[in-house]
């Protein structure tokens, strides 16, 4: 009798249930899943996850609750549609230290850290210049050189506002007294010149930007993509800056097979070129050059 009457009751429930659940359900399915959630890696989830509950959820028995399944499910959507995991959390490491990012920064990239290498090799532990940074972005890399070389006067410039916002919030919560200015890289004038100018400029061609991931076309910021017809626009302006001393070197990361023509822009602006780095991947990832 017993059985019998759950097994109705179950029978009933999942009746009454059933033009719902399956609804609710398929919605879920077509947002979360739109894009298979197969696409979404194991390590995207738990990162997403770990943002919400505070804890790696493989070393913790917590049970979410419902507030955070929720905002669980509109992190899962939001990478689903291609949204970068940085993006949706709010930050990135670099370097071993951790960046605020948002939708004007580019996110900083592993391969950008040959940079930081570069620059490590060539300048002692003490040095005590200034530094620009052209298109700093989130100011990943000027504010690693700045923890790196704690004796530098860092200043970093870009075309985006709301991108400096980010950079001088970074510059607040680790602690460095950089300044940050709005200015356009490619017409840059400065009374008193740097002993080191980096730059990751915008590299891509213009007609390839529609090519790349998802992830970086739709998300990222155009402005800190496009490099112009041939992807060397940014490259051309720099070389032409009169911004560094004669003893300084400039710091450029560069695109993957970018560097024989880069190097021949920046030696005909009278340039030489100090050494080429390579990133972990085995491609040439920044150039030193000196006056
Ligand atoms: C490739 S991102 C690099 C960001 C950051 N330095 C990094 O490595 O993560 C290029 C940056 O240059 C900035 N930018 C683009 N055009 C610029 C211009 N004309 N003058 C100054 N900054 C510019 C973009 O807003 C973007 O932040």
């Amino acid at each position: 009798m017993m059985r019998s009457s759950e097994s109705t009751q179950r029978n009933h429930r999942s009746r009454a249930e059933g033009p719902q659940r399956p609804l609710a359900h398929g919605r879920w399915l077509t947002q979360v899943f739109a894009r298979s959630v197969a696409e979404l890696s194991a390590i995207d989830t738990r990162v997403l996850l770990q943002q919400i509950i505070g804890v790696d959820p493989r070393i913790s028995s917590i049970e979410p609750t419902p507030a955070q399944i929720k905002k669980y499910k509109s992190f899962l959507v939001r990478r689903a549609a291609g949204e970068p995991v940085a993006y949706i959390i709010g930050s990135r490491e670099f370097y071993g230290r951790d960046f605020k990012v948002s939708s004007a920064t580019l996110i900083p990239r592993p391969d950008s850290e040959t940079l930081i290498d570069a620059a490590k090799e060539l300048l002692s532990p003490d040095f005590n210049g200034r530094i620009v940074d052209l298109g700093t972005g989130s100011g990943a890399l000027l504010l690693t050189l700045s923890k790196e070389f704690p004796h530098s006067t860092g200043t970093g410039i870009d075309i985006s506002k709301a991108a400096l916002r980010i950079a001088r919030a970074n510059a607040k919560s680790l602690g460095v007294k950089s300044t940050f200015k709005f200015a356009d890289m490619r017409d840059f004038t400065v009374a008193k010149k740097f002993d080191l100018v980096i730059a990751n400029p915008p590299y891509i061609k213009s007609s390839d930007i529609k090519k790349l991931q998802t992830d970086v076309k739709d998300f990222e910021p155009k402005a800190a993509l496009d490099g112009g017809r041939d992807g060397y626009d940014f490259y051309r302006a720099i070389a032409k800056l009169d911004i560094l001393k004669p003893q300084g070197i400039i710091l450029l990361e560069i695109g993957a097979g970018q560097a024989s023509r880069i190097e021949k822009i920046f030696v005909g602006a009278n340039y030489k070129l100090i050494k080429s780095f390579k990133d972990l991947a085995g491609i040439t990832r920044v150039l030193a050059f000196k006056l």
